[in-house]
C-alpha cells in the first residue's frame, strides 16, 4: 500500500486534461494511497465529487475559494451545503483569505465566515488558504475555532504555534524545497510532526527538482525527503506519521493506523 497522503491537489485544472485518468490510475497504483480534491467554486466542487467516485483513494473538499469571490457566491453556499453531504465529501474547502487580488475583503470576509460556521454545523473540517491575509485570518479561526488544515503555510512560527494550539494542522508543500524557503523550513523546525500535513497544490507549486513544472501527488516524496532532512528522521517516518494525521483531520479510515470511520484506503 502506497504511503503519501496528498491533503490538497486540483487535478480538476486543465493541466490535466490530456492525462488525468492515466496518471490518477499510476499514482493510485504506486506510492499514492490518498488524495483530497481541493473544490474552488461551484464547478470544481461538482468535478472534485465527481474524481472523489471514480477512486477509492480519492476525496473531495466543497467550497468557495476567496479568489472565486463575487456577488453571486453567499447565494451558492446551499448548493455547497448540499454537495457537503456526499460520503466522499470530507471537509470545507478551499475556503479563505486572499489580499493579493483585489478582491473586495469584506465580501471574502463574509464568505469565509459563513464557510466557516457551516464547517461548524456540519461538523467538517476545513482548509484554509491564507495569502498575505495572515492578521485576519487568525482573528477568524480564533474566533470560530475550526478543526482542519491551513494549507500552503506562509506564516511565522509564531503563528504556527497558536494554529496547531487551536487544534488545526499545517499544510506543509513543495515550497519547503525551495532554496529561498526559510520561514517553512523553522516551521518544519519548530513543530512536531505530529502536526503537519503533506501536500502538493498541483498542478502548482512542484518540489525541486522539477520547480515549476507541472505536479502531481507522486512528487510528495521529494517534500517528505526535504521535511525527513529537517526532522532527522526518515522520508518513510514521515510518510507514514503524516498520513496518520491526514487520516485523523479528514476522518478517513486508513488501514493499520487504528483509525476508524466509513472509508477504506
Ligand atoms: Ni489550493
Amino acid at each position: 500500500m502506497g504511503m503519501i497522503f496528498d491533503t490538497h491537489a486540483h487535478y480538476d485544472d486543465p493541466a490535466f486534461d490530456d492525462d488525468r485518468e492515466e496518471l490518477l490510475e499510476t499514482l493510485f497504483s504506486g506510492e499514492v494511497c490518498g488524495i483530497v480534491n481541493q473544490g474552488t467554486n461551484l464547478k470544481t466542487a461538482a468535478e472534485s465529487i465527481r474524481l472523489a467516485e471514480s477512486y477509492p483513494g480519492m476525496y473531495a473538499a466543497v467550497g468557495i475559494h476567496p479568489e472565486c469571490a463575487d456577488e453571486n457566491s453567499l447565494g451558492e453556499l446551499e448548493e455547497i451545503r448540499r454537495m457537503a453531504a456526499h460520503r466522499k465529501v470530507v471537509a470545507i474547502g478551499e475556503i479563505g483569505l486572499d489580499y493579493y487580488y483585489d478582491i473586495p475583503k469584506k465580501l471574502q470576509q463574509e464568505l469565509f465566515v459563513r464557510q466557516l460556521e457551516l464547517a461548524c454545523e456540519l461538523s467538517l473540517p476545513v482548509t484554509i488558504h491564507d495569502r498575505e491575509a495572515h492578521g485576519d485570518t487568525m482573528t477568524f479561526l480564533r474566533q470560530y475555532r475550526p478543526q482542519g488544515i491551513l494549507h500552503c503555510f506562509s506564516g511565522s512560527v509564531e503563528m504556527a504555534r497558536e494554529v496547531v494550539g487551536l487544534g488545526m494542522y499545517i499544510g506543509i508543500g513543495g515550497v519547503v524545497t525551495f532554496r529561498n524557503a526559510r520561514k517553512s523550513v523553522e516551521v518544519v523546525e519548530a513543530l512536531p510532526l505530529e502536526r503537519l500535513v503533506l501536500e502538493t497544490d498541483c498542478p502548482y507549486l512542484s518540489p525541486v527538482p522539477f520547480r515549476g513544472k507541472r505536479n502531481d501527488s507522486g512528487r510528495i516524496r521529494y517534500t517528505a525527503e526535504a521535511v525527513a532532512a529537517i526532522k532527522g528522521v526518515t522520508a518513510e517516518e514521515v510518510l507514514r506519521i503524516t498520513k496518520e494525521n491526514a487520516g485523523r483531520v479528514y476522518r478517513i479510515g486508513i488501514a493499520g493506523t487504528g483509525e476508524q470511520t466509513g472509508g477504506a484506503l
